[in-house]
């Protein structure tokens, strides 16, 4: 079947199928590869803001709440607590269109105010994170009710004294923060104890979506660079090849037909070309090969043998 198609066809064809195979095997190395890019990307922005949350949390702790120390006694301040601050600033930076696929979460076993409670997957997390030989930090995919997430989790651990004051055991802490929280949750934390966990997570749909914009762009380059080679090559096919081929054919077929003046002639110093200059030495001595036969019947004519 493939040799009845014409020269061009075949050419075209032959790309075709390489240009298919090409793609069909590009495109899945270069999806797992944007994929694991968008990934780290995703990752290494989540690290940054919970760098940035912690380095909150730091601030309120050093900085805010022996400020407010005084005031503290007789009113609760949320602005004194770590947590309130990071959650706070993390609103402000989900304003930005950068942030607002992202949420931010501290998970606790046992948590002051119950929405921070870990669900069942973050308790799976922050029991990984509280073996000894636990990761620094643990990123993938989870299914969630309103969808599949990318999380960037890291352990959150009481590493400082200060926190006791309102963590330890409900009669130290402030009474103003009993009044409003009770004095149920967030209680009997042991320093160095890992509470919970920090969670950052965004849409899976966000990674798959920068992932797959990069492929569709790569895509869209990579078929129009093979569409105009396949054009080129057909062009100069016929240009180079097809043409003179044809231009041979007709000639050969006026040789073969009697005409002494067809010519063969010649537009290349490629191997087309030679081909020409053969066909022109093998149309000279088919003349001349038929003007000796011309010759020597006239001969045969005039002087007529013995019979
Ligand atoms: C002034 C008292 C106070 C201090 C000091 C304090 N916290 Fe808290 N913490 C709270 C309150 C109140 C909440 C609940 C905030 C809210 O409503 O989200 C909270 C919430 C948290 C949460 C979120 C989970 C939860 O329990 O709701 C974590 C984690 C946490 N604190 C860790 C710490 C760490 C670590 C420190 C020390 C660096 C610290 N806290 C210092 C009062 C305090």
């Amino acid at each position: 079947m493939l040799s009845n198609l014409k020269l061009g066809q075949k050419f075209t064809l032959m790309l075709l199928a390489v240009f298919l195979g090409g793609i069909l095997m590009s495109g899945i190395a270069l999806s797992k590869l944007l994929n694991h890019t968008a990934q780290a990307e995703l990752t290494n922005k989540a690290l940054m803001l919970m760098e940035t949350m912690n380095s909150v949390r730091q601030y309120t702790v050093d900085e805010v709440r022996p400020e407010l120390a005084d005031r503290s006694e007789t009113e609760f301040l949320p602005e004194t607590v770590p947590s309130y601050s990071a959650h706070q600033v993390f609103a402000t930076l989900q304003a930005s269109p950068e942030y607002q696929d992202f949420f931010y979460k501290e998970a606790v076993l046992d948590p002051t105010n119950p929405k921070d409670q870990a669900d069942e997957f973050e308790t799976k997390l922050v029991n990984s994170f509280q073996r000894p030989d636990s990761p620094e930090e643990l990123h993938n995919f989870r299914n969630t009710p309103g969808g599949k997430l990318f999380y960037i989790a890291r352990p959150i651990q009481i590493k400082q004294e200060a926190c006791l004051t309102c963590h330890s055991t409900p009669d130290k802490a402030p009474k103003s923060m009993i009044d409003l929280y009770g004095s149920e949750g967030g209680f009997n934390w042991k320093l160095n104890e890992i509470v919970g966990t920090q969670v950052i997570s965004v849409p899976a749909q966000t990674v798959f979506s920068q992932a797959n914009q990069s492929l569709l762009i790569t895509l869209v380059v990579f078929t129009g660079v093979f569409a105009l080679a396949i054009l080129l090559v057909n062009l100069w096919l016929k240009r180079y090849v097809v043409r003179p081929i044809n231009r041979m054919a007709a000639t050969a077929e006026a040789v073969s037909t009697g005409d002494t003046k067809a010519e063969f002639v010649k537009w290349s110093d490629d191997e087309v070309g030679n081909l020409t200059d053969s066909f022109n030495r093998m149309r000279l001595s088919l003349q001349m090969a038929m003007q000796r036969l011309e010759r020597h019947r006239r001969k045969r004519k005039g002087n007529p043998g013995p019979g």
